[in-house]
């Protein structure tokens, strides 16, 4: 690539490549490319721009990351107001509604609505101008709202540029920004590990993330937006109905909600509201109810408004997520790492349709910040999946019994003393396998599906095993004879004759799974899977040092450790020769043999800018026999120096070693 306008136009392909690809995994979830593919081809865009910052434009998917702090938000006046909903919480109230929209229609007929979940985030109207997203602003009091066009546009799922041509030269669309249950769990889960507060829940997780002054932040924040509405539009209304003209926004690349239907009079509102009802706890989003629209934006433009809510619309709410009850005790769990989780005995209490007799308290600093005490009046709130949580007490109706929790001192299965990782919230058995619990955890795991898959040994049975001490480790699966188990609690000839068979043929597994399931701390499925593809069979992975453990793609110096550490333990070296003689087996792993491994022994440092991502070039490098590791010092042999090379590249200098630029890496790799 030569000629400034081959460049040009190369970063102009880029960007509509990417675009495309961003459009196929966040708008409609159904990615053409997988993300690796992806990362290649942003990274070739930024390596272009950093070359050539003229190429920069704003709709470039480079410019997601996020940008300076700003010191205080703009205000944005709507020019159309953004309007609020009434709310309906009964089939009664629903009808009502209908009956007054058929009255001032002076319809006969049934009504024709379109119907969609109502998100709980918040809303937001985005300004397109000559097809460009310019503006974004939240509601505000609806007629003024504050402007967070820099973090809006972090959000993958807003297009910074609209698909098509046929749009009007401004657009404004209207929707909720929200934040996907599953991205919520991690966020809270993350903060929770650094001892953090996390947020109550997504919809105040979206709006803490959207209201950054620093869109570094919300840019890290898994947001997402589906469209609804629109505010003004150049052209005139988009189509005759309301469905109509939000599918056309869907043409343009904007994000519109899968779930939205038209449905005929208020019969049809409410069986859709049943049947989203029942599918409100598998969505991966949170709702707290259903939008019903008058579909035909002629009968709307007739209706009118009152005060803040269209007469046309209206939102059928359910029932709350929220209860109270009475907090009986804590119990303390202790999980297969050993870590010790207080979980809160409730008295039974129905959130939503579903009784709740149980819910997590995370750990001990929660509890004290939240100020948590036995005997409290509690909040509990159930989201979708989620498990319950206990969000708050109510501390003004504390009892004069009330007890404040403390976590014990030793592991409730074992006696084992209990310790606290140091920069971890979590406190942890140090009985390990001796613990019962962690044994019963342990084994669990080992006979999931996704470990060594043995049927039938469901998590009742094991605890059966465990209590009978006829199990104390997986091996001890394997050793368990007919006669024994069919004498256990309601267990026949046939279920034990079927157990039998289940561990004869999981035997025949793959090194992956048996390294997944052999449960060693921070190892799981991709990471088991990548120590089987590196080291091919199970010796050299148990006789690999941390260094060695570290060239593994996924493997960072803490998993080396729990990896090597778990080997070392003459206990796991006891169970896994036991499990070998039972009869577990696997195919060894082809790994590349000596001849492919030109680079062998060579120690290779990757610094700066290059034209592919430095992890490939890292796994090409390592497949060759090289070592890869991460700063330059005598026993460096070469150093790859891409562009904007830093004080590595100094480094090497001074220490004489071997420099390669690209071409010259290429020219090593081609031989
Ligand atoms: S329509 C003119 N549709 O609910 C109608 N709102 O309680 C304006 N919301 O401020 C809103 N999902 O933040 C509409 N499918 C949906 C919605 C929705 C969530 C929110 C929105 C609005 C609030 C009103």
């Amino acid at each position: 690539m030569s000629t400034p306008s081959a460049i040009s136009q190369r970063a102009a392909e880029l960007r509509e490549q990417l675009n495309l690809h961003n459009y196929r995994y966040y708008v409609l979830d159904d990615p053409l490319i997988p993300d690796s593919d992806y990362d290649r081809l942003l990274r070739e865009l930024q390596t272009l721009e950093q070359q050539y910052p003229v190429l920069v434009t704003p709709e470039s998917p480079t410019q997601r990351v996020g940008a300076q702090p700003l010191d205080g938000f703009g205000e944005v006046q709507h020019r159309i107001p953004m309007l609020s909903l009434d709310n309906a919480f009964t089939d009664e109230e629903m009808r009502e509604f209908d009956r007054r929209v058929k009255e001032r229609l002076g319809a006969t007929g049934d009504v024709v609505y379109t119907a969609e979940p109502k998100l709980d985030g918040l809303a937001i109207s985005l300004r397109y101008e000559a097809g460009l997203l310019v503006q974004a602003a939240t509601r505000g009091d609806g007629a003024r709202g504050e402007d967070v066009t820099h973090n809006v546009r972090t959000i993958p799922s807003v297009p910074l540029k609209l698909m098509g041509e046929d749009w009007p030269a401004v657009l404004e669309v209207r929707g909720e920004i929200y934040m996907p249950l599953a991205g919520f769990e991690q966020l809270n889960e993350r903060a929770r590990e650094k001892g953090e507060k996390g947020f109550a829940n997504p919809r105040n997780a979206a709006a803490g993330s959207l209201r950054q002054l620093d869109s570094r932040i919300t840019a890290q924040r898994p947001l997402a937006m589906y469209c609804y509405g629109f505010g003004e539009i150049s052209s005139g209304p988009l189509g005759a109905t309301q469905s109509e003209s939000i599918r056309r926004l869907a043409d343009w690349g904007l994000r519109i909600s899968p779930e939205m239907r038209t449905v005929e009079g208020v019969s049809g509102c409410l069986d859709y509201y049943r049947q989203i009802g029942e599918r409100r706890a598998s969505l991966d989003y949170e709702i707290d109810g259903v939008v019903f629209k008058v579909d035909s934006l002629a009968q709307q433009q007739s209706l009118g408004f009152v005060s803040r809510a269209p007469r046309w619309a209206i939102a059928q709410k359910f029932p709350a997520q929220e209860e109270m009850t009475r907090l009986v005790a804590i119990d303390v769990q202790v999980g297969r790492t050993g870590a010790l989780t207080p979980v809160a005995r409730l008295e039974p209490v129905n959130v939503a349709g579903v009784t709740v007799t149980n819910a997590t308290l995370h750990n001990e600093d929660e509890i004290r910040r939240k100020d948590i005490w036995v005997g409290d009046t509690v909040i509990i709130r159930r989201a979708g999946d989620v498990i319950p949580q206990v969000v708050r007490a109510i501390s003004e109706q504390r009892p004069s019994d009330a007890q404040p929790f403390k976590m014990p001192e030793q592991c409730p299965a074992c006696g084992a003393d209990v310790i606290r990782d140091a920069d971890e919230a979590v406190v942890r058995c140090s009985g390990g396998l001796f613990c019962p619990a962690q044994r019963r955890q342990a084994i669990k795991h080992f006979a999931s599906r996704r470990a060594m898959d043995i049927e039938g040994l469901g998590d009742k049975l094991v605890d059966q095993l465990v209590s009978l001490d006829m199990v104390e480790t997986p091996a001890d699966l394997f050793r368990l004879r007919f006669d024994a188990l069919e004498k256990m609690e309601r267990m026949g000839k046939k279920s034990a004759e079927n157990l039998l068979d289940a561990l004869e043929k999981s035997k025949q597994t793959t090194l992956g799974r048996f390294l997944f399931a052999l449960g060693i701390r921070e190892v799981g499925e991709t990471t088991a899977q990548s120590l089987a593809n590196y080291y091919g069979d199970l010796e050299p992975v148990m006789q690999a040092d941390s260094d060695s453990l570290q060239q593994v793609p996924d493997v960072g110096p803490v998993v080396a450790e729990h990896v090597f550490t778990f080997f070392r333990q003459a206990h796991n070296q006891e169970v896994i020769r036991a499990l070998m003689e039972a009869g577990v087996r696997w195919e060894p792993i082809a790994i590349p043999d000596a001849d492919s491994q030109i680079l062998a022994g060579k120690v290779f440092v990757i610094t700066g800018t290059l034209s592919r991502p430095r992890e490939d070039i890292k796994q090409q490098l390592i497949a060759l026999g090289a070592k890869v590791t991460g700063s330059v010092s005598k026993k460096t042999d070469y150093l790859v120096a891409g562009a904007e090379a830093g004080s590595k590249l100094t480094k090497a200098e001074s220490l004489g070693i071997t420099i390669l630029d690209e071409t010259g890496l290429n020219r090593l790799l081609e031989q």
